[in-house]
């Protein structure tokens, strides 16, 4: 099995502090050696600590997230932080069109669109995050909802290299709900096949989030259609990430042999 991508999305948490001390409580927690775990997790902070956990998660071997970026490319946007700034610093992914995001900034799909052509630009990975509302499930419209976010919302610079979906149903972000293990794998071959309409889409990875924890991180992660998670909460407490961490080195031939070299 190939190996999987965990990114963890730290929301608007934490101090300067508690993230320096994070990764020493996450390593002395005997997860992958720096070089194995290249690409493989993904951390999110904060704008303001990208910076000075660049080196000490660079170090380590993770991989530096932003949780967002500015729909345009540089000028008088106050309180916009552009893509190639992201880069600057560090950065390698960003997450674009997170469910939260949606809610409460109004960003639609079409500025999703624009975010991900500017990350893109800049040579950075988007992780474009698709989801239903628990009224779209109930209503029969998921398949409706995912089409246009994924019609809508990606750009035509979007490609399996550069582009990460990351599948989160809203009423299950924060909630301590998730769909079944069929579910998932359903709505992850659905996505699948609303992809393979796009040649150079169709080989994108998906990934899996919404309340993704220690004690079902395995059974998620072990479904073949589900290339990594999203982890809001759970990644907040270094313990329980070192747990999820463990759980999907052992369905990854390579981080599995990197685990080894460590423990
Ligand atoms: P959660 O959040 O794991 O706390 O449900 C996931 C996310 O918002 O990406």
């Amino acid at each position: 099995m190939s190996s999987k991508i965990l990114v963890a999305n730290w929301k608007m948490n934490g101090s300067m502090a508690e993230c320096i001390e994070y990764f020493d409580d996450l390593l002395s927690g005997a997860i992958p050696s720096p070089s194995a775990a290249q690409e493989a997790i993904v951390f999110c902070p904060s704008f303001p600590y990208l910076l000075p956990l660049q080196h000490r998660l660079i170090e380590d071997g993770f991989t530096l997230g932003a949780q967002g970026c500015s729909e345009f490319q540089e000028g008088a946007y106050t309180g916009e932080v552009a893509a190639t700034m992201l880069k600057d610093v560090g950065c390698t992914h960003v997450l674009i069109g997170h469910s939260e995001r949606r809610q409460h900034q109004n960003e639609s799909n079409q500025i999703c669109k624009a975010k991900l052509e500017r990350a893109h630009d800049a040579g950075l990975t988007a992780i474009y995050c698709i989801g239903e509302t628990k009224e779209d499930r109930e209503s029969g419209n998921l398949e409706k909802v995912l089409s246009r976010q994924l019609l809508e919302g990606l750009s035509s610079s979007s490609t399996s290299k550069n582009t990460l979906i990351a599948y989160e149903p809203a009423w299950s972000i924060g909630t301590g709900l998730t769909p079944s293990l069929t579910n998932i794998q359903e709505t992850h071959a659905l996505i699948q096949s609303l992809l393979s309409k796009s040649p150079a889409m169709q080989e994108a990875k998906i990934l899996y989030g919404g309340s993704v924890k220690a004690t079902n991180a395995k059974n998620i992660l072990s479904l073949t259609q589900v290339s990594g998670a999203l982890i809001g909460g759970a990644s907040l407490d270094p313990k329980n990430m070192a747990e999820i961490v463990k759980a999907a080195n052992t369905l990854s031939d390579k981080a599995a042999s990197f685990f080894n070299l460590r423990s």
